[in-house]
């Protein structure tokens, strides 16, 4: 593999699907403050940090009245839910096909990092019993500057010592697509391609990604 030396995946909709966790627990939190909000909606909190996806939601049930401390609390009860959730996860729920492709990343010596918003990155790589399968893992525990800026996608190249321009990014959210092209590298988009237009290519999972494909991005 000449020109890739890196893969940096996005872990939520990427190696596992927690959209559906998370929307749970968004919901009950809408619910109980006294409205609700579609399906179609939560995608567009799909890559979004947490206080932003609160401040979206917040916006969709037109509630103003809310000071940071309120926010604070809003969001540490939306993630003990959530967390309550993703504790029970197991190896199974790895998406079809990304622990296959990761292993054969790493058999071609092409290496590997997770680039996540989630600061839920290390419980949820426990329960899928991935801890030790990547290079590098950088989070939202790590990372300032949300998707797109690529600062999370940086962090990790510079931590697998690799240049951004030999690094590919596989996402599937818009805003981490667009952090990936702002950071010089290639975009894999895992989707829709009339949602991901920017990625270099769009796949529906990694099931469907080969080396190959990487060879000629
Ligand atoms: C992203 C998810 O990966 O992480 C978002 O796509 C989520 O939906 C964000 O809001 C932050 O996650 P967490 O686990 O820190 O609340
Ligand atoms: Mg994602």
């Amino acid at each position: 593999m000449k020109n890739i030396q890196a893969c940096i995946f996005d872990l939520d909709g990427v190696i596992v699907d927690t959209a559906v966790y998370h929307y749970k627990a968004w919901k009950r939190l809408a619910n109980d403050i006294g409205f609700d909000f579609t399906e179609h909606q939560n995608e567009q909190l799909k890559g979004v940090s947490r206080i932003a996806s609160l401040n979206l939601i917040l916006g969709w049930g037109n509630v103003t009245d809310k000071t940071e401390a309120d926010k604070l609390e809003l969001a540490t009860r939306k993630n003990e839910w959530y967390t309550e959730m993703i504790s029970k996860m197991t190896p199974a729920e790895i998406l079809p096909g990304a622990r296959e492709f990761v292993q054969s990343c790493r058999d071609a010596g092409i290496k590997t990092a997770i680039g996540s918003a989630s600061k839920n990155t290390p419980t949820i790589l426990a329960k899928l019993e991935l801890l030790s399968f990547f290079d590098a893992v950088i989070d939202g525990n790590s990372v300032t500057n949300p998707k797109p800026d690529p600062e999370v996608f940086l962090k990790g190249a510079e931590a697998l010592h690799v240049a951004p321009s030999a690094c590919v990014v596989f996402e599937d959210a818009i805003a981490g697509v667009e952090a990936a092209i702002n950071g010089g590298m290639k975009a894999v988009g895992i989707g829709s391609p009339e949602l991901l237009k920017e990625a270099n290519i769009v796949v529906s999972g990694l099931d469907k990604m080969t080396l190959e494909m990487l060879e000629e991005l």
